[in-house]
């Protein structure tokens, strides 16, 4: 095997996890395919969180099967693998429904893989699965993170013990498990010598986040980001996803003495109407979710907000989805998820009754949307004129130009030289769009 090519669904953690997965196979001395008929080793690491994620998986793995064909013509052998939330929900019912799949991981033991693909090569099993929690680590198997360039994630958090009703995260990621804080600072140091300058610390519920400390004390996320932000040349910093149950003072604190942690937090809602918060076994009210984003404001004014928004939620009214409507007032958040219920196999919800008709979920969502995205334009539109930070990551749309992010996590165009690559640079924003800024180079 010379060339691996990984397909990528679902949420930043699949990201990661898929970067670690690479990391792997180039030790093994495989390099990145361009493209996917290059590829001996073809590996989709899947999201099962809504049933289009899931169904993109079954109409990918159906057109690889025929390139799989092509390549056997030409005399080449192709393995084709799963990974992720699919895997841990559907388990050996992926070999059925797709005559493709030679092996499939489950979320907490892709660091198993390369005993996988030894068994595999010398025909030790026709095909394998690996869908256990196991009591080992899969980080401590790893070998180091490398670096993603100048914006760095890391993994600090794993698993959800909240079960929202609807949700099939805590059967896919398992129990909360934390890495200890050692590993985490070990990992960032690492990451910032390679030239990190931003990192954006990771977890399906990171504010839970409780990882022991060298003494095996157990230390919350303050903590945490309090021993990073020490961290000589990191710049920027970041965590997601939060619970606002889960946000508490020391926390809130963090936005008002950590320099480096950017005024920008995704704070997921899902709705403004108690009685659906409820349903959906949230453990907040509205109320106190905007209690939280008052505290947050507090402690640092220049402090947005994104969030997650559910529309049609079993039995959710008129007045339900209003409610909803009128917390997205409130906040005004710059950037906003929503989507349509989609219930979930195994999921509490999925059973209630009164399931909300597709034609009224469509219509809800548009009306959402309206909102959200203007409060996303009109956010965009009162950075024209300002100078702002930029850290730039990679090529623009055309040749001589990059593009980067601001402390907002806006995308940004601008014209600039191959020595604005990987840093911080001032940027003075001329023109804005719902998903992009564009900037001219300001200098110091
Ligand atoms: N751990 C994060 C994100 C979980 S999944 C958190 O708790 O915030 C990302 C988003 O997908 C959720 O915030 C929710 O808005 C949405 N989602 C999850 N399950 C869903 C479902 N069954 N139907 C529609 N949207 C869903
Ligand atoms: Fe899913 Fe709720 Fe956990 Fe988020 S907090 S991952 S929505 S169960
Ligand atoms: Fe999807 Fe699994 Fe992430 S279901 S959103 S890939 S945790």
């Amino acid at each position: 095997m010379e060339k691996y090519f990984i397909k990528t669904f679902g949420c930043q953690m699949n990201v990661y996890d898929s970067h670690r997965v690479a990391g792997l196979l180039e030790k093994r001395g495989l390099s990145a395919a361009e493209r996917i008929e290059d590829a001996d080793l073809v590996i989709f690491n899947t999201c099962h969180i809504r049933e289009k994620a899931a169904e993109k998986l079954f109409s990918d793995l159906g057109r690889v099967i025929l390139i799989k064909q092509e390549r056997a013509a030409q005399g080449k052998d192709t393995v084709i693998g799963v990974m992720g939330c699919v895997v841990q929900a559907e388990d050996e019912q992926i070999f059925k429904r797709s005559a493709a799949v030679d092996f499939a991981l489950g979320t907490l033991t892709y660091h198993r893989l390369p005993q996988i693909l030894d068994d595999l090569a010398q025909k030790k099993a026709e095909m394998v699965i690996d869908t256990e929690f196991p009591a080992e680590s899969k980080f401590d198997y790893l070998g180091e993170n490398t670096s993603q360039g100048a914006c760095s994630f890391i993994a600090i958090q794993e698993g959800c013990n909240n079960f929202c009703t609807y949700c099939v995260v805590p059967y896919t990621r398992g129990v909360e498990t934390s890495r200890p804080v050692e590993d985490v600072v070990r990992e960032a140091r690492k990451l910032v010598s390679e030239g990190t300058l931003e990192i954006n610390l990771l977890g399906q519920n990171v504010n839970s986040y409780h990882g022991e400390d060298a003494l095996g004390k157990e230390r919350n996320l303050a903590y945490l980001i309090n021993k990073i932000s020490e961290i000589d040349g990191l710049k920027r910093l970041r965590y997601t996803t939060s619970y606002p149950a889960d946000v508490n003072d020391e926390l809130i604190d963090c936005h008002k003495n950590v320099p480096i942690l950017m005024p920008y937090l995704h704070l997921p809602v899902q709705s403004g109407s108690d009685r659906i918060l409820k349903a959906m076994n949230r453990r907040h009210t509205a109320g106190e979710y905007l209690e939280v984003i008052a505290k947050l404001r507090e402690a640092n004014p220049a402090l947005r907000f994104a969030s997650d928004f559910i529309v049609g939620f079993p039995d959710e009214s008129d007045e339900d989805f209003q409610a909803t409507l009128d917390l997205a007032d409130k906040v005004k958040f710059i950037t906003a998820f929503s989507f349509k219920y989609s219930p979930r196999p195994g999921t509490p919800a999925a059973e209630y009754e009164h399931q909300v008709p597709e034609k009224i979920k469509k219509e809800r969502l548009a009306v959402l949307q309206d909102k959200l995205f203007g409060y996303q334009l009109n956010f965009n539109k009162e950075m024209v004129g300002k100078i702002v930070p930029v850290l730039f990551e990679g090529d623009g749309r055309h040749k001589g130009q990059l593009t980067g992010r601001t402390p907002y996590m806006q995308n940004l165009y601008a014209e600039a030289g191959d020595e604005c690559r990987g840093k911080i640079v001032n940027v003075k924003i001329e023109t804005a769009t719902m998903n992009s800024l564009s900037g001219t180079i300001a200098g110091d």
